[in-house]
């Protein structure tokens, strides 16, 4: 049997790594400025995570949710209480689409509605209600398009009024920093606007926090640069820093029920071991706090390099803007400065998302091999 060839590879292979060094099978070391697209939130084999997955593993790897699982009750108080979303509930799931299918599914059995309003250049996932919500058409297959979503433009008011008013809908959905659509955000007046004509409406807000969130933007959650508290948070990614792990935050006026939802795999014994040695390192190591200093740091340098012509993002979760397309400069930053970076549906720019330990010498590094690599 042959894989399914659907991922245009670069030829590097990684068989080992330590913070953001990874080692290929010809003993090259490269830099990890991508964290496997922002999933590399406390840095690869972290001692703590390794320890604390080893362990739960010598005891007991998976059960299904039909038995007491403590470790679920730990993750949540922990989640709350860093995150500071502590009337929420949290379900477990193993990825970023299935969150975000969740939470669709959650909004439209809530209100009874089916209709949703998405943004222009989203990426929510590639499952059923998550990929109609996705503003990608080529990936969008005929049975995808059967789900009713209207796409706005991002800071739109006028049309954004004049869609929800139809009272059709049972959700908006958005990323509060577009991740794979190339970081453009709602304005924090437009956030609050969209919040506001949720509650008028009986429609829920949903913010898609799979990328974005876990200390990337520099707060917990990015949602939060805004003032506003959405109705259900969905996360993944940087929640279990590699071990696939999902979830959703669904606020504490939503009433569960036996079988609303549920999974074989989410929640089980390791996925929380993983997802609690990931908030365990978060807060030992401030690491939402250096994720904003660094961002910041990192902007500085950025005037140091003519060539940029915007920088977009927050804390760590930044993209850089040239007026030329990038993908040649990729290849040259992989193959000859051995740095990983990553691209975005603007093909003009090139993405930051390292783990969120990185230090100032990292960031220096960064743009000593993007100036190298620009000559
Ligand atoms: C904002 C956002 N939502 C959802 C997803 C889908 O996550 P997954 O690939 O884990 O299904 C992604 C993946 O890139 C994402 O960036």
């Amino acid at each position: 049997m042959k894989l399914f060839d659907v991922y245009p590879l670069y030829d590097v292979t990684p068989v080992s790594a330590k913070g953001i060094e990874v080692w290929d099978d010809k003993g090259q070391k490269y830099w990890d400025f991508y964290g496997g697209h922002a999933v590399i939130s406390i840095g690869h084999t972290h001692p703590h995570y390794v320890k604390r997955i080893k362990d739960q593993l010598d005891k007991i790897a998976f059960y299904s949710n039909s038995i007491q699982n403590p470790i679920q009750e730990e993750l949540a108080e922990k989640l709350g209480e860093l995150s500071g979303c502590e009337e929420y509930d949290l379900f477990m799931c193993n990825s970023g689409a299935e969150a975000n299918e969740n939470a669709l599914k959650m909004a439209s059995f809530h209100t009874g509605k089916s209709k949703v309003i998405a943004f222009n250049n989203s990426f929510h996932g590639r499952t059923s209600a998550a990929v109609a919500v996705t503003d990608n058409p080529s990936i969008n297959a005929p049975i995808n398009k059967q789900q009713a979503v209207t796409f706005l433009t991002l800071n739109d008011f006028e049309a954004f009024e004049n869609t929800i008013t139809s009272d059709e809908y049972c959700a908006v959905i958005l990323e509060a920093i577009q991740g794979v659509g190339g970081l453009d955000e709602p304005t924090t007046a437009f956030y609050q606007f969209i919040a506001e004509k949720c509650k008028e409406h009986n429609v829920v807000l949903i913010a898609d926090e799979v990328q974005s969130g876990y200390g990337r933007s520099g707060k917990f959650f990015a949602f939060q640069h805004h003032g506003i508290q959405p109705d259900i948070i969905s996360i993944a990614k940087g929640m279990g820093n590699g071990f696939p792990v999902g979830g959703v935050l669904i606020h504490e006026t939503f009433k569960p029920s036996y079988g609303l939802l549920g999974t074989t795999f989410g929640g089980n014994h390791l996925a929380c071991a993983a997802s609690m040695a990931v908030l365990e390192v978060l807060e030992s190591e401030d690491l939402t706090k250096n994720a904003d200093e660094l961002g910041a740091y990192f902007r500085e340098k950025t005037q140091e390099i003519p060539e940029i012509k915007n920088i977009k993002g927050r804390g760590l979760m930044i993209g850089l803007e040239f007026d030329f397309e990038v993908a040649d400069l990729r290849k040259k930053l992989i193959y000859e400065q051995h740095i990983f970076t990553g691209s975005a549906k603007n093909k003009k720019l090139l993405r930051f998302l390292p783990a969120l330990n990185i230090t100032k010498e990292h960031v220096d590094l960064f743009f000593e091999a993007l100036q190298n690599a620009l000559k």
